[in-house]
């Protein structure tokens, strides 16, 4: 495995590849990795000849008072674990190489990114979006694969790969959970124990609004209520926000029918974590 930090080399790797007809996947990451990086690797694995992890903690998709510097950082342990799903090449750039003094392109979409994590977090998606954009040039990836638990993530690549006609399939892969539901996370391991016991309640409250959704609920206010509820019999928890949105552009719905987003982001403690259900 090789880890490469020069875009030049990197994209002539990948060129190298291609050209011997060799099909390339990009796994794209902030590293830290987990279970949930390590099923998308091992799923790229399954389907592609080559498989590239990309690892860049990206400081524009950070606001002013967010966890950038915090954010966990481990390549020798991020290495050995991609070295373990059989990961070819790690491109792993530092912050200067992806952003000249003189950086002005950058990518941003309307209406998609307004709601749910857009609305709390203003500058994040426009920092995914241009990332983003810059890995698919420079590994040019026949596929890229992606987590559901950003769902409102993969909703706006999905847009902005049809909308700007990237040449690359994108595939979003489900949440790898703990044991006792809670999504897996980077972030998690800002949690303090007590934090930690009581994360579960995201999951919680939304297997509460499933259940009702089965038992024929389609109002999507009572959806919200019910999850609100269940959230709020948490003592450490604190609402950012609880939305039954469409799939298809992140915009509210009355009724929960059709491919539909359920997503809640909540404080436990000062830890922001989000989680979601998908009904397609
Ligand atoms: O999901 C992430 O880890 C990041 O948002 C991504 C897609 C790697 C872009 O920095």
């Amino acid at each position: 495995m090789k880890i490469l930090g020069s875009i030049q080399e990197t994209r002539n790797l990948v060129k190298e590849w291609k050209a011997q007809g060799l099909s390339v996947a990009l796994v794209p990451t902030m590293g830290y990795l987990h279970e949930g990086h390590k099923s998308l690797m091992e799923r790229a694995r399954k389907e592609n000849d080559k498989v590239v992890v990309s690892i860049f903690v990206n400081p524009m998709q950070f606001g002013p008072n967010e966890d950038l510097e915090a954010y966990p950082r481990d390549l020798n342990r991020d290495a050995k674990i991609c070295e373990a799903a059989g990961v070819d090449l790690i491109f792993h750039p530092e912050v200067s190489e992806m952003y000249g003094p003189d950086f002005h392109g950058f990518v941003d979409m309307t209406v998609l990114p307004e709601k749910l994590c857009g609305a709390s977090r203003p500058v994040h998606f426009k920092g995914v979006q241009t990332v983003v954009t810059k890995l698919f040039h420079i590994i040019p990836a026949q596929r890229a694969y992606f987590g559901q638990k950003d769902a409102q993530q993969l909703a706006i690549i999905r847009r902005m790969v049809i909308d700007l006609d990237f040449d690359i399939e994108i595939i979003g892969c489900p949440i790898i959970r703990e044991e006792d539901g809670l999504a897996k996370s980077s972030r998690n391991t800002y949690l303090s124990e007590e934090e930690r016991r009581q994360a579960v309640i995201l999951n919680e409250s939304l297997n509460d609004a499933m259940c009702a959704i089965e038992a024929g609920e389609k109002d999507a206010a009572k959806v919200k209520e019910i999850i609100t509820a269940k959230l709020n019999t948490c003592p450490l928890a604190k609402i950012d926000y609880v939305e039954v949105v469409s799939f298809d552009n992140i915009q509210p719905i009355e009724k929960v029918e059709g491919a539909v987003l359920i997503a809640i982001a909540v404080y436990i403690g000062t830890t922001r974590l989000i989680d979601n259900r998908i009904i397609m």
